[in-house]
């Protein structure tokens, strides 16, 4: 665990129990109930990421097997807000169709990047005619827990403000817009390019998370100006302006600053990334999981681990993977959206993508399960086999170099070193069905579309060029022929010459 703290304090400090008030012992949250019908939440999305040197927009960077933009979307859902609005510019066609399936979701189009200020006006048309408090997310800061957002909008309610800024105490505030207080009230945020040496030095930073009044936002973004030395309309200065207006302005401070990371470069992509591993790996160890080394266990947020399961260093879980219950996962495999039942024994350096395995099998060393494998119960792939698209029965065997493509392969039967399903001619794929309890010889080419029907036997080293009937054994090799005392006649024939 780095010194973060990142993961140490989970559980240990909780949020509300900050905004707990008085009345009857109900929590702030409890009371506001009824306002959280009226919450607002708006992402920013449209920058351009410029920092991340990359054709693909920021937020769709991946963290733990997730698009940065998904973390921030799932904690805003979890306020059951009444609309969320992302705004969007750079990169936009890409957010939306990588957001398609979010059907509650509206967009907002920033033409033009010009700033903060500029990009929360583009929803005015969504928000017009509504009230309620408008929680303003950043696209890039996928680490604020849900904890922490009812804490701000509880504090918000509470002081009854037009602004609350959720801020954090660091140690290296370089980069972030600067709290400036007088008198122990937020007068102003500086950001750091325009700050002086004096206001570079204050530690309380500004989070990019606010929680507003909508009824006096609009108005009040209107008259935000470019006099700074980025020349964009800067959010941070609607504080001095509210302010002015000698509005109610209030701030929430972080516990955990990690939460309020921003993503702004490949570094910080990597840092916020470890942090996320680090407490998934933390999760699956308090669900009874065995990882023998940590730091080197990879496994995406959404990935789902049975208890006993062991896995091994150097193991890729992703996407939506599910591994049952005592398992043992080895070193070296990588194992992608797919579903493995209990008991299963993946064992080193196998790729398995988009495949079932049931309980009880035994998969690798080097094993490889390409998409639509469906491996049933007690079966076993050996070493150097390639599964694509093939079902294979329950208690099914094929222990070594094999090429299984676009087959149905029944129950305890057994595959020989060797075979090759020849499942395309050039043009198109065709299948190759085994029935059960099928013994196919070492060597075997099964060229399809071709059946092998329940109990047949191949011998070793046949081209099974035509179907199978149940029960017979099929040869498709040439005949062996033994040339008596073929040896001894050459030799006397190689003296005489
Ligand atoms: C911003 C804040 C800074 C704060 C920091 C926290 C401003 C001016 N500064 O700085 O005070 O400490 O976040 O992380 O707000 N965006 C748009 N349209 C634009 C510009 C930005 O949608 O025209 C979006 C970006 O995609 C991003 C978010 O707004 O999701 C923040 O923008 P970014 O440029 O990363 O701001 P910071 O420099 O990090
Ligand atoms: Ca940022």
């Amino acid at each position: 665990m780095s010194g973060t703290g990142f993961r140490s304090e989970v559980g240990v400090r909780h949020p509300l129990s900050e905004a707990r008030c008085a009345k009857g012992g109900r929590t702030n949250i409890e009371r506001l109930a009824p306002l959280v019908n009226d919450i607002h939440v708006v992402v920013l999305a449209a920058g351009k990421g410029t920092r991340m040197k990359s054709q693909l927009p920021k937020v769709l960077h991946q963290i733990g097997g997730l698009p940065l933009i998904e973390y921030v979307l799932r904690t805003a859902a979890a306020l059951m807000p009444a609309s969320v609005t992302m705004v969007v510019g750079h990169g936009a066609d890409d957010v939306q169709a990588a957001l398609a399936k979010r059907t509650h979701l509206q967009f907002v189009t920033q033409e033009q990047q010009l700033g903060t200020g500029h990009a929360l006006l583009q929803a005015r048309p969504v928000l017009s005619g509504r009230s309620g408090t408008v929680i303003l997310l950043s696209g890039d800061v996928p680490l604020l827990s849900v904890d922490s957002l009812k804490a701000l909008i509880a504090t918000h309610a509470e002081a009854e403000a037009a602004a609350t800024v959720i801020t954090a105490n660091v140690a290296r505030p370089f980069g972030y817009g600067r709290i400036v207080r007088s008198n122990g009230r937020i007068s102003k945020i500086v950001e750091e390019r325009d700050a002086s040496p004096t206001q570079r030095a204050i530690n309380e930073i500004n989070s990019g998370i606010y929680a507003f009044d909508l009824e006096p936002l609009f108005p009040a973004l209107d008259s935000i100006g470019t006099a700074n030395k980025q020349g964009e309309y800067y959010l941070p200065d609607l504080i001095a302006i509210y302010r002015k207006q000698k509005r109610t302005v209030t701030t929430w401070t972080v516990g955990r600053p990690d939460e309020i990371r921003g993503i702004n470069s490949r570094t910080e992509l990597a840092e916020v990334t470890t942090m996320v591993r680090q407490q998934k790996n933390e999760e699956l160890m308090a669900a009874g999981v065995t990882l023998i080394d940590p730091a080197t266990t990879y496994v995406d947020a959404d990935v789902v681990v049975g208890p006993d399961t062991v896995i091994y260093p150097c193991v890729f879980l992703e996407g939506s993977t599910k591994i049952g219950a005592a398992c043992e996962i080895h070193s070296g495999a990588r194992i992608v959206n797919s579903t493995i039942g209990d008991r299963v024994c993946v064992r080193n350096h196998t790729v398995v993508t988009d495949s079932t395995i049931e309980s009880g099998v035994f998969v690798g060393p080097f094993a490889h399960l390409r998409p639509g494998s469906q491996v049933g119960e007690d079966a076993h792939i050996g070493n150097f086999v390639e599964l694509k698209k093939t079902t294979m029965g329950k208690g099914a065997k094929a222990n070594h170099l094999a090429y299984l493509g676009d087959a149905t392969i029944g129950a305890k039967s057994n595959v020989g070193a060797g075979t090759i399903t020849c499942n395309y001619d050039g043009e198109k794929k065709h299948r190759t069905v085994i029935g059960k309890d099928v013994f196919v010889g070492s060597n075997s080419t099964l060229v399809a579309p071709v059946t092998l029907a329940d109990g047949s036997y191949i011998a070793a080293g046949s081209a099974v060029t035509a179907d199978v009937p149940e029960g017979a054994l099929a040869i498709g090799r040439a005949r062996q022929e033994n040339k008596d005392g073929w040896v001894a006649r050459r030799r006397e024939a190689k003296a005489k010459n």
